[in-house]
């Protein structure tokens, strides 16, 4: 898609940075599209996602991503065949009576699928209701990295597919495009975010820089959010070499971690609490400052307000398998989930675009990692 929400922007180097979000402190701010659109809001007390880094907007694109008042993501249907074909994807790998354990296996790696969801004033309108991957941080990093050597699918027209090659004709030889990305500025306590044309910028020889700024906080680089962002991204590689079902067109990776740093003395408090309560859940759209919570951080009472019953069962799925992985005190918080599907098809072969890019990608973080 080709809709970037334009807001006044400095040009740094490659970076295109939004310069509201930094230098109106101390607290954090981000423009969203919501606020470019003018006051749309969704229907029964959904907004516009907040922290979205691509993709169409709500409010600004015809179709765009919603946020339930219970933290879950709605993200609308695309006209046909798109919309449909990433209902039907998400529907069979989370049947109820699925038995494939690759598809099972696959569920690990992509946003819980709850079910459509519509509004009673137009039931017609449909939207795929789905976890949002970033609700458990306080100060999410959110990177949306498409993946594969072609953004268009088998069945493209030419015209599309040269649409698609103009946009990026770097594509097939790297294997991955940044499409967006919002990065939390310790220092200054804001977000500094970059949209698709700052990925479609980076060449061969400034990709790792390119790369590289998500991990950056302004004062450090964060190894140890690369480091697992490693692991992640090579479990979803071990799921694509060990199967020949399913082929992903301009389908991404969602990188997220944690951008607020916790003092080292907190670091074990409020992990224990995380882990053997269960209660901590930030919502990304209520500013807190930094003090009221670290305090409540202190008082161990950081709890939703809006929680419902179904955010309290996808909250407790998500901490048993945090527990299931065995972090240790060292790994930071750090999600790595693939999305949009809407050019996913059945296949015989094995997806060796997704798997070259995969690859590549490995290779540029764990050159950052060594550098
Ligand atoms: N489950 C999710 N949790 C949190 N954020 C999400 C989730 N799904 C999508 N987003 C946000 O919305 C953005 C766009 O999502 P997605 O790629 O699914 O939509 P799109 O590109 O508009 O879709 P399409 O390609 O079908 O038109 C992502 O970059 C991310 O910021
Ligand atoms: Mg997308």
């Amino acid at each position: 898609m080709d809709s970037s929400v334009t807001l006044g922007r400095l040009e740094l180097g490659h970076a295109t940075v939004s310069p509201d979000t930094c230098l109106n402190g101390p607290r954090a701010k981000e423009r969203t599209a919501q606020q470019h659109a003018g006051p749309r809001a969704g229907p029964l007390g959904c907004v516009p996602l907040s922290h979205q880094v691509a993709g169409h907007k709500y409010g600004v694109d015809k179709v765009g991503i919603l946020q339930h008042p219970d933290g879950t993501v709605l993200k609308q249907l695309q006209p046909p065949p798109r919309g449909p074909r990433e209902m039907q994807f998400y529907c069979k790998v989370y049947a109820k009576d699925c038995c494939d354990p690759c598809l099972l296996d696959l569920q690990q790696h992509l946003p819980k699928y709850y079910s459509t969801w519509s509004s009673p004033d137009s039931p017609t309108e449909l939207y795929l209701k789905l976890e949002d991957v970033t609700r458990r941080f306080q100060k999410p990093c959110i990177m949306d990295v498409k993946i594969g050597q072609r953004s268009y699918d088998p069945f493209a027209s030419q015209e599309k597919r040269e649409q698609q090659i103009r946009k990026y004709p770097l594509m097939e030889e790297i294997g991955f495009l940044v499409l967006g990305m919002r990065v939390y500025n310790v220092g200054l306590d804001c977000f500094d975010t970059y949209d698709q044309h700052y990925g479609r910028g980076l060449k061969k020889d400034t990709i790792k820089d390119g790369l590289s700024k998500f991990f950056y906080n302004g004062n450090l680089l964060r190894r140890d959010v690369i480091t697992a962002s490693i692991a992640k991204v090579k479990s979803i590689l071990r799921w694509f070499e060990n199967q020949s079902q399913l082929n992903f067109y301009a389908s991404s990776l969602l990188f997220v971690y944690e951008g607020l740093p916790l003092a080292p003395e907190e670091k074990s408090s409020t992990r224990s609490l995380q882990k053997n309560e269960g209660v901590l859940e930030y919502n990304n759209n209520i500013e807190q400052s930094l003090s009221t919570m670290y305090s409540l951080h202190k008082k161990g009472c950081m709890q939703s307000h809006h929680q419902s019953k179904q955010d309290n069962s996808a909250w407790h799925s998500l901490t048993q398998l945090d527990a299931g992985e065995q972090e240790t005190e060292e790994m930071p918080e750090v999600e790595v989930r693939m999305i949009d599907f809407a050019h996913v098809f059945p296949s015989e072969v094995p997806d060796h675009g997704y798997i070259y890019g995969l690859r590549n990608l490995l290779m540029v973080l764990q050159t950052i990692l060594d550098d």
